[in-house]
């Protein structure tokens, strides 16, 4: 059996070390505060397709660290709420937001994203989630409910890694998920389930390619600063995390599990 393994408390507990940030500046070359296979290019292409400008209430639901929300609020003026299950990342997002200026601008909360979230309805502009949907359960409930937060006319972007298009094995499954709960669907599921929650799909980018070249970086820079990371994290955890690493980018390259963005619209 594939042991389970950590990245989200490790990462986000010690999200300042040196370690950390030099491995998230070769693993993505900027530095968001990411934990994804996101680039700052990917991040501001997604808010832009979004219309999230200044003043724009935006929701990003799975926003771990807090570093893309914080980037998204100082660089385009909007307001953002992020949710995350994470305490450590949730934590971390407050105090970033502090010393990044745009603490007025954002709030940060605890909150399991597979039960309806605690906000009024029509109280978004946007809902963006980068990577995270494949840890969240319950998606066609989950949908729903972001349908009933937002305003008519706004809009709503989703990524999945998870769209198995190809053939995929029950060991790579096995270490593909082996950091927590993952959905994995078949093609054109999450473009059904978001006609039953009453989107319109606007576009489906495939954007496959970023995790193959972050997967493949992220792997190289945690073997160069391998010393630092086992100190953390452990013998077992580190070999945990990099064997994940390789299946991403293996699976990714030869498309036989794809990473998709969804962009819906809620009718005005
Ligand atoms: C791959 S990380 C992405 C984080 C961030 N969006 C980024 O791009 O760096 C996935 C995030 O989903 C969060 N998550 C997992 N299950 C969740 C749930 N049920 N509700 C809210 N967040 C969840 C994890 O804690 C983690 O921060």
């Amino acid at each position: 059996m594939t042991a389970p393994v950590n990245l989200y408390d490790n990462v986000y507990a010690d999200f300042a070390s040196d370690a950390e940030r030099a491995v998230r500046r070769e693993a993505y070359g900027e530095d968001l505060g990411q934990s994804s296979w996101l680039t700052v290019e990917e991040w501001l292409g997604f808010a832009d397709q979004l219309g999230a400008g200044p003043g724009a209430e935006v929701l990003e639901v799975g926003s771990g660290s807090g570093g893309p929300a914080v980037y998204l609020a100082a660089a385009r003026g909007c307001r953002v709420t992020g949710v995350d299950l994470n305490e450590h990342g949730v934590r971390n997002a407050r105090a970033l937001a502090e010393s990044k200026g745009v603490a007025q601008r954002t709030r940060f909360e605890a909150v399991d994203a597979s039960r309806p979230l605690p906000f009024a309805d029509g109280s978004f502009d946007a809902v963006i989630s980068n990577d995270a949907m494949c840890h969240i359960a319950n998606r066609a409930a989950v949908l729903r409910d972001w349908h009933r937060l937002l305003k008519p006319g706004g809009r709503a972007l989703f990524t999945d890694a998870m769209v198995v298009t190809g053939p995929v094995s029950h060991e790579e499954l096995a270490v593909r998920s082996s950091i927590g709960f993952y959905l994995f669907v078949p093609p054109d599921a999450n473009e059904a389930m978001l006609c039953e929650a009453g989107f319109t799909v606007l576009a489906v980018q495939d954007v496959t390619g970023n995790a193959a070249e972050v997967a493949s970086r992220w792997h190289a820079a945690r073997a160069r600063h391998r010393a630092a990371l086992v100190a953390r994290e452990g013998e077992a955890n580190f070999e945990g995390l990099q064997r994940f690493l390789r299946c991403v980018h293996a699976l990714s390259v030869e498309r036989r599990l794809s990473r998709f963005a969804y962009l819906a619209e809620k009718s005005a």
